[in-house]
């Protein structure tokens, strides 16, 4: 294989790419040595990809080209999705403004909607833990686990102190190890040792800080033990790192009490079957994973650590109930590994400036800032699907975008929207006719 060129990033680089199946027969192997320009190149020619193609994928937005492209592997371009805000969120009586980042239509307006229902009665009151996260260390070969996991008891505080040592990273955030059990798991392979360590990480997120203090750990238990070790990697189970958050609602926001006792008939089915708590669940995660994405966190272990969390309890990580005067309160507790601090932070522009929105100080704000938003999400959804159902608010939003396709400004687009309802046709034909109405009557 063979590129020539200037590598231009706004049209396909005048090139003379061979597409020779390369020296191992494979055009992709060493695509992660290769530059972005390449990169492209490589994908235009085996996808035929086109020159707007090419230019979509060098549009830069807010996250540079040459940023993303270091901030993870073989990138080829940015992918934008929609930045949204959701106001109305009081959490332990102060304002908020989430930013949330998600392409599902009535997220944010169902989030933001579910906290503005709850501030007549003060909002979400909330609480953390503390960030204690978990990593593990597996031994296998270990013989006599019993004696000598009483030996690594005895030896506690010099492993721990070593642990420690190892720290330096997370020192200055007021971070470090502060505590070490071990446990024996039975397995298909055999009786294992695992020797967890629980570290504070403070305000980062902290999977790097575990990871790297349990690979600088493995070679001196391996001697202590006499076992090999091999995992080394922290729980997304994070139970030393729990976030809860609750509310109540008047019953006059969520129709009465016929519907307080609907989204309670709603809530006791995710309670007691597990098909229904995965969709119950994964309403909550639409919430929270926006909120993980638009402030740079992970939001696969955010999504790991709820569900673990739900599957551990067997039951919904939200529970509700009636109030004596007849209003739904409602509470959310889960475990959340989410920073204010950390590199990926600082990488991407955009996640920068969702904590700048939020403007919380600490992983525990964001952290019960996003429990709350779970919550008022679960809850605006238990709502709309106990009583109208949710199609109606998709449907609403699908009919904006219909009518944007068709070509109505911004200030056109409800008008267009109203004519479409009304016609009881939302589509491109029905939205053009609409519009050809409007701007006719103006004229
Ligand atoms: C859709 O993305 C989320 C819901 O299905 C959540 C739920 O069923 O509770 C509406």
């Amino acid at each position: 294989m063979a590129i020539v060129g200037n590598g231009s990033r706004t049209s396909i680089p005048e090139v003379l790419y061979v597409a020779s199946n390369t020296e191992e027969g494979n055009v992709w192997s060493g695509l992660y040595k290769k530059t972005l320009a390449e990169r492209q190149q490589i994908l235009a020619q085996e996808k035929g990809l086109d020159a707007s193609d090419i230019a979509l994928l060098n549009k830069d937005g807010p996250l540079p080209l040459a940023a993303a492209d270091t901030i993870s592997e073989n990138v080829i371009g940015t992918f934008a999705l929609p930045f949204s805000i959701a106001p109305n969120f009081i959490v332990n009586g102060k304002e908020y403004v989430v930013p949330m980042v998600i392409e599902e239509p009535s997220v944010v307006a169902a989030a933001s909607h579910g906290a503005k229902m709850a501030r007549a009665s003060g909002g979400f009151k909330a609480q953390y833990s503390g960030s204690v996260m978990t990593g593990q260390i597996q031994l296998v070969k270990v013989k006599n686990i019993s004696d000598v996991s009483k030996k690594l008891e005895a030896d506690k505080a010099a492993i721990l102190a070593e642990a420690d040592s190892n720290a330096g990273h997370i020192k200055p955030y007021g971070g470090g190890v502060v505590g070490m059990q071990t446990r024996s798991v039975m397995t298909s392979q055999g009786l294992m040792l695992l020797v967890e360590f629980n570290i504070n990480v403070a305000d980062a997120m902290g999977a790097n800080a575990v990871n790297t203090i349990l690979e600088k750990m493995a070679p001196g238990l391996e001697q202590r033990t006499g076992g090999e070790a091999r995992l080394r990697i922290l729980t997304n189970l994070c139970l030393g790192r729990i976030v809860s958050a609750s509310a109540t609602w008047k019953k006059e926001e969520l129709g009465g009490e016929a519907g307080v006792e609907a989204i309670l008939d709603a809530w006791a089915l995710a309670m007691a079957d597990p098909f229904r708590r995965a969709t119950h669940h994964k309403g909550i995660m639409n919430g929270m994973d926006a909120v993980a994405i638009a402030t740079g966190n992970d939001w696969r272990a955010v999504e790991a650590g709820a569900h673990a969390y739900g599957a551990f309890k067997n039951a919904s990580i939200t529970t509700y109930k009636k109030t004596p005067s007849g209003d739904l309160e409602g509470k959310i507790i889960l475990p959340l590994a989410v920073g204010t601090v950390g590199g990926s932070l600082k990488a991407n522009p955009c996640a920068a400036l969702g904590q700048k929105i939020l403007g919380a100080k600490t992983s525990g704000e964001l952290a019960m800032v996003m429990a709350s938003v779970g919550l008022a999400q679960n809850l605006a959804a238990l709502r709309a699907l106990s009583s109208e159902g949710i199609q109606k608010g998709h449907m609403r939003l699908h009919a904006r975008h219909i009518a944007a396709k068709a070509g109505a400004s911004e200030k056109e687009i409800d008008e267009v929207v109203k004519r479409m309802e009304a016609a009881n046709a939302v589509t491109e034909a029905s939205a053009a006719s609409a519009l050809k109405e409007i701007r006719g009557r103006k004229e």
